[in-house]
């Protein structure tokens, strides 16, 4: 027999910088800062992330590239790494993410790549702790409250023992 399931996911959108509370005001803003510091010198894209933690922390990352171009990092999987490697038994409760091009802030917000939505996943697992994701553009800020609406059926370390067919 089968069976058609639909997974429906949202999130909210916003117009405006000022409608979003102070917390993830400075979050977007320090994203926004750490896009600066990016090493994105064959794509011209460069990304900053900003992860709050439970005790108010941020930390930062940024995506950095390489000749070799799949040596490079995004600039999720960065501030995670700065994350686990600083703070490893603090709780994150949100990630920003913000882009730059030459003609600066992108109007859109930038979406985390698969890789990073996996490792975001990863990181909900091991903490415990759920991500809010803000995305956020010149125009227009997405907030999404977990990584679980980026990355539906997500595979973790469950799936290990247990599969979604069986
Ligand atoms: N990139 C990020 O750092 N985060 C994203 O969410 C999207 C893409 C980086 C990877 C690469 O250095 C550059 O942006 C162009 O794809």
């Amino acid at each position: 027999m089968s069976r058609k399931k639909t997974i429906t996911i949202s999130y909210t959108e916003y117009d405006r910088l000022d409608e979003l509370d102070n917390n993830n005001k400075l979050l977007i803003e320090t994203a926004r800062e750490a896009a600066l510091n990016a090493y994105a010198p064959y794509s011209l894209f460069r990304v900053g992330a900003a992860i709050r933690l439970e005790n108010g922390t941020i930390v930062k990352g940024t995506n950095v590239e390489n000749a070799a171009f799949p040596s490079g990092i995004c600039a999720e999987r960065s501030a995670i790494a700065n994350l686990v490697s600083g703070y490893p038994h603090e709780k994150p409760v949100a990630i920003a993410i913000a882009a730059l091009t030459e003609d600066g802030l992108t109007d859109e917000p930038v979406t985390p790549c698969g890789n990073c939505r996996q490792v975001i996943a990863e990181e909900e697992v091991r903490t415990g702790s759920q991500i809010k994701i803000i995305l956020s553009g010149r125009k227009k800020t997405i907030i999404v409250e977990s990584i679980k609406s980026l990355l539906p059926l997500q595979y973790s370390k469950g799936n290990m023992r247990s599969t979604l067919l069986s």
